[in-house]
């Protein structure tokens, strides 16, 4: 099936790469133009090159407010309006509970949580100035459903997300905007080559094998491909999820059932 998302404007928040990457392409197939928006501009570039003329780069960098406002109004320049925002730029950190530092702490959550919030915002203000509503999916994880020992903070940034995801769910669904959100068990890419290193160092472990056995543990039976998340991704950016409000699905292979 192809034209579910015909003539949409969408913004895909940290899409130079990765998961937010796929999911620029298969807006792309699906109809859709789309804004590769970043704080990477040059790959943000480079990417939006490589998918076409219905993708183009914004540089973002979703801790400042200036540069969300810039974002939301390059979009509206370009295309007239935002119908979709995926709120997919997120960092990752690792340490024991008594490692961690504030240094740390206030870097995932200005990007994870307040950086989701404050881009969650500015789409919503847009949309509802535009009276046409539209669609907000936030990128949470299996990460945001239970603690894990070393990625306490990581971990709390999803599980704000899950909690925004509901709060921002229930306040819009009256101005005909659909806020929901996609947590992904472990997907492979550049992302998690990053987390393999970190638990490498953390744990003692050769290069490689944490990814082996995370991979070994799903049951579906291997580590996710961004592509796997594209379907989620497209349905709940299409009308047919029109009905579906502050909900959070688990595309995971099996990893966690809720
Ligand atoms: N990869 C996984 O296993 C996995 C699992 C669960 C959830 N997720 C979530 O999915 C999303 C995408 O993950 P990914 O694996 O593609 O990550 P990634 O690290 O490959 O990509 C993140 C992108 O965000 C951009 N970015 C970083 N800081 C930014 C900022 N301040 N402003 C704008 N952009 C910024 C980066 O330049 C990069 O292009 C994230 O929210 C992540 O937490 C990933």
């Amino acid at each position: 099936m192809t034209g579910r998302l015909q003539g949409k404007s969408a913004l895909i928040t940290g899409s130079a790469r990765g998961i937010g990457r796929a999911f620029a392409e298969a807006y792309v197939r699906e109809g859709a133009t789309v804004a590769i928006a970043d704080i990477n501009l040059q790959r943000a570039e480079e990417t939006a090159h490589k998918i076409g003329p219905s993708a183009y780069a914004v540089h973002l960098d979703v801790t400042k407010q200036d540069s969300i406002d810039a974002a939301i109004r390059a979009v509206e320049d370009k295309t007239g309006g935002i119908d979709i925002l995926v709120n997919n730029a997120a960092l990752f950190d690792l340490a024991p509970i008594v490692a961690i530092t504030r240094e740390s702490y206030d870097r995932l959550f200005s990007i994870n949580v307040a950086g989701s919030l404050f881009m969650l915002q500015a789409a919503a203000k847009a949309m509802i100035a535009r009276g046409k509503g539209g669609k907000i999916i936030n990128m949470a994880s299996q990460a945001g459903r239970r603690g894990e020992a070393l990625v306490a903070v990581y971990c709390a940034t999803k599980a704000a997300i899950i909690s925004l995801t509901q709060s921002a769910g229930l306040d819009l669904i009256s101005q005909g905007i659909n806020v929901n959100a996609i947590a992904p068990g472990v997907v492979d890419g550049e992302h998690w080559d990053g987390v393999d290193a970190l638990f490498a160092r953390y744990e003692n472990r050769p290069l490689g094998e944490k990814k082996k056995l995370v991979g070994e543990a799903v049951p579906y039976g291997r580590m996710g491909k961004a592509q796997d998340l594209t379907g989620m991704a497209i349905f709940l950016a299409s009308p047919e999820a029109d009905y579906i409000v502050a909900q959070t699905y688990n595309v995971d292979g099996g990893n966690w059932m809720s």
